[in-house]
C-alpha cells in the first residue's frame, strides 16, 4: 500500500474503519478521523500527543451537514458560512448530542468548518460522517503545510496521507463563536477580522485566548514552536546581538550588517519577497521548519504589519517565540 498519494477510495476505506488519515486543507494539513466515533477520535489525541482538554474541529462538506451537528444555527452563522465557506473560518456553536464529548473536550459547543480543498471536499462528500481534524503536527510544534511536513513527524503513526501539495493559505482558520448574537473571535487565522466585520456589518469582539481561558483551551502561550530560539528584533538591543544568529524578515531587504565585526556569513530568511501578507502567511510555517532543518539555534525575527492577515502571523510568531 502506498503511504502517500491521492487515492480517495483508500482514504475513505481507512476512515470508515476508524483509522487516521492526514488530509490537505487550504490552511494546514489535518490529522483526520471519524469525528462521531469516540475510539477513532481517541486515536487522534494519542498520535499527536495532544492533551484531551483541547477540542477538535469537525470538517464537513455542506452547510446542511454543519447544521446537523449543532442545536442552533443563528443568522450570523448563516451569513458567515455563506460568505466564507468553503474557507478558513471555523464557527463555534452549541453541539448536538450525538457529537461525542471527547471530540469537543467536554465543551457544550462544537467547532465546524468546510475546508477549501478539492480533494478533501470530494472525500467529505462521500463520507457519511464529519472528519475531526486538528493540525497534523505533534502537539506544540509548527503546523504542517505540505505532505512532507506530515510525513517527517507523524508518518509512522498515520496509515495514509492524502497529498495535495502546498496549502494555499498556510495559517489555521479564524475561529468565531456566536453567543447571544455577539460574534467573538477566539483565534486569529487565515480570514481577516476586517472581512468578517464587513459581512456582519458590526465589529467582532476579541476574546483572544490565553492559557487560563477555558473557552479556548488550545490557545496556549507557547505553541507552533520550532526547536530553535526565536527573539523579536524589537526586543533585543543591537549591542547584545549574537553574531552567529540568523534573521527572519517579513519582506526582502538588503543584507544586514551585524553591529559586531564578524566573518560569519549571516543567514537571512524572508516570509515574502514582495512584502505581501498572504504570501507571508503561506510561507510562515515552512520557514519556521526550515530554521530547524538548517540547524539554526538562534533567529532574530521581524513582526509583520499588524493588520489583516498580519495579525494572525504575529499571533503565531508570538507563540512560537514564547519562552516559559
Ligand atoms: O485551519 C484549521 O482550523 C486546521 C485545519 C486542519 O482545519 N485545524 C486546526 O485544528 O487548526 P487545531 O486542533 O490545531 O486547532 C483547533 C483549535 C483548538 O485548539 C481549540 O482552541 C479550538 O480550535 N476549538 C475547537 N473546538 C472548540 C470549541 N468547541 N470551543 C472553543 N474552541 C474550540
Ligand atoms: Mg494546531
Amino acid at each position: 500500500m502506498q503511504h502517500r498519494g491521492t487515492d480517495l477510495l483508500l482514504a475513505n476505506k481507512l476512515l470508515s474503519e476508524g483509522k487516521l488519515v492526514a488530509i490537505p486543507t487550504e490552511t494546514v494539513y489535518g490529522l483526520a478521523a471519524n469525528g462521531l466515533n469516540e475510539t477513532a477520535v481517541a486515536g487522534i489525541f494519542a498520535a499527536k500527543n495532544r492533551p484531551t482538554f483541547d477540542p477538535l474541529i469537525l470538517h464537513v462538506a455542506s452547510i446542511d451537514q454543519a447544521k446537523s451537528l449543532c442545536t442552533e444555527w443563528p443568522e450570523m452563522a448563516d451569513k458567515l458560512a455563506r460568505a466564507f465557506w468553503p474557507g478558513p473560518l471555523t464557527l463555534i456553536l452549541p453541539k448536538a448530542s450525538h457529537v461525542p464529548d471527547l471530540t469537543t473536550s467536554g465543551q457544550p459547543t462544537v467547532g465546524i468548518r468546510i475546508p477549501n480543498n478539492q480533494l478533501t471536499l470530494e472525500l467529505l462528500r462521500e463520507l457519511p460522517f464529519p472528519l475531526a481534524a486538528p493540525s497534523a503536527n505533534p502537539f506544540g510544534y509548527v503546523s504542517p503545510t505540505n505532505a512532507q511536513h506530515v510525513d517527517d513527524q507523524l508518518g509512522e503513526r498515520i496509515q495514509y496521507i492524502l497529498d495535495d501539495g502546498d496549502c494555499s493559505v498556510g495559517i489555521e482558520s479564524t475561529i468565531i463563536a456566536i453567543e447571544n448574537n455577539i460574534p467573538k473571535v477566539l483565534r486569529l487565522g487565515g480570514l481577516s477580522l476586517e472581512r468578517i466585520s464587513e459581512v456582519l456589518g458590526i465589529p467582532v469582539q476579541e476574546q483572544l485566548n490565553q492559557n487560563s481561558n477555558p473557552q479556548a483551551p488550545g490557545q496556549l502561550d507557547q505553541h507552533y514552536s520550532p526547536r530553535c530560539k526565536l527573539i523579536a528584533l524589537d526586543q533585543i538591543a543591537a549591542e547584545t546581538m549574537d553574531p552567529n544568529a540568523s534573521f527572519m524578515f517579513f519582506s526582502k531587504r538588503e543584507v544586514v550588517q551585524m553591529p559586531v565585526n564578524t566573518d560569519v556569513e549571516i543567514a537571512h530568511y524572508y516570509l515574502s519577497n514582495s512584502g505581501d501578507l498572504s504570501e507571508a502567511a503561506a510561507s510562515l510555517f515552512s520557514t519556521l521548519r526550515k530554521l530547524d532543518k538548517d540547524h539554526r539555534t538562534l533567529v532574530y525575527f521581524e513582526w509583520a504589519p499588524n493588520e489583516g492577515l498580519g495579525r494572525a502571523i504575529n499571533d503565531r510568531l508570538k507563540r512560537a517565540a514564547f519562552q516559559p
